[in-house]
């Protein structure tokens, strides 16, 4: 190899390794197509779930403002940053999935709000550089609401319609951990422990 061409080896091997801890930097599983839009979450049924949530309608005069229930999961390396610092890393991905409720009575278990059909998604990730402009540096995401497809891919929403309830109302970082009992028990203990209320 003559020594043009071991520089520019070594230039094009700088380079690649620019780009890539480029890519590195933001870290995460959130992947972007080119117009800026969040791709449709994949896996996230294998994440870890923190917290489920029901409002049902009939407690709610008929409609509640959310679907009925709700299921939230973090992903798994997000969720072992939390576990060590308590902080929701650069990269974090949450997805929240909606079911109607199905069946009010139980084989045996009793009366109450059994899963129906799944009826919608909704995803947020927080990344300092790509959204430093939003509340949080947190982007918030619908793929899925009954009667239309499902898409590939979702547009950032604007902070009125979701970021400012969760700036509001959540508690730890535009996040809702007062209601995810595995964040809780988790949070900067290095475990995923069961872990007795105090
Ligand atoms: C009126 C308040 C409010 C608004 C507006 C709102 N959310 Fe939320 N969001 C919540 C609450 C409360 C939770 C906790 C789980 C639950 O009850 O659904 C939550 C949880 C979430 C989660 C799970 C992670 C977390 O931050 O706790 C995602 C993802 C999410 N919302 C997406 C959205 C999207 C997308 C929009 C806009 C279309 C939106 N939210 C608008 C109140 C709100």
């Amino acid at each position: 190899m003559n020594f043009r061409k071991q520089l520019t080896g070594g230039l094009s091997s700088l380079i690649l390794s620019a780009v890539m801890s480029g890519s590195l930097l933001a870290a995460g599983v959130a992947e972007f197509n080119d117009k800026g839009e969040l791709l449709l979450p994949k896996n996230y049924r294998e994440w870890v779930m923190v917290g489920t949530q029901v409002t049902p309608n009939e407690l709610n005069d008929g409609k509640a403002p959310f679907t009925e229930i709700r299921t939230v999961y973090v992903d798994p390396e997000s969720y072992a940053h939390w576990k060590k610092t308590g902080e929701f890393r650069d990269g974090t991905v949450t997805v929240k999935e909606l079911v109607s409720v199905g069946d009010r009575k139980g084989p045996g278990s009793g009366n109450g709000y059994f899963m129906g059909d799944y009826i919608g998604l909704e995803a947020s990730v927080k990344d300092s550089q790509r959204f430093a402009n939003e509340p949080g540096n947190w982007a918030f995401y619908i793929f899925y609401v009954p009667d239309t497809p499902l898409v590939a891919a979702a547009k950032n929403l604007p902070t009125a319609e979701c970021a400012a309830c969760h700036k509001e109302n959540a508690k730890t970082d535009m996040v809702f951990t007062q209601f995810y009992p595995v964040l809780r028990a988790a949070k900067a203990t290095g475990e995923s422990g069961v872990v007795a209320p105090k």
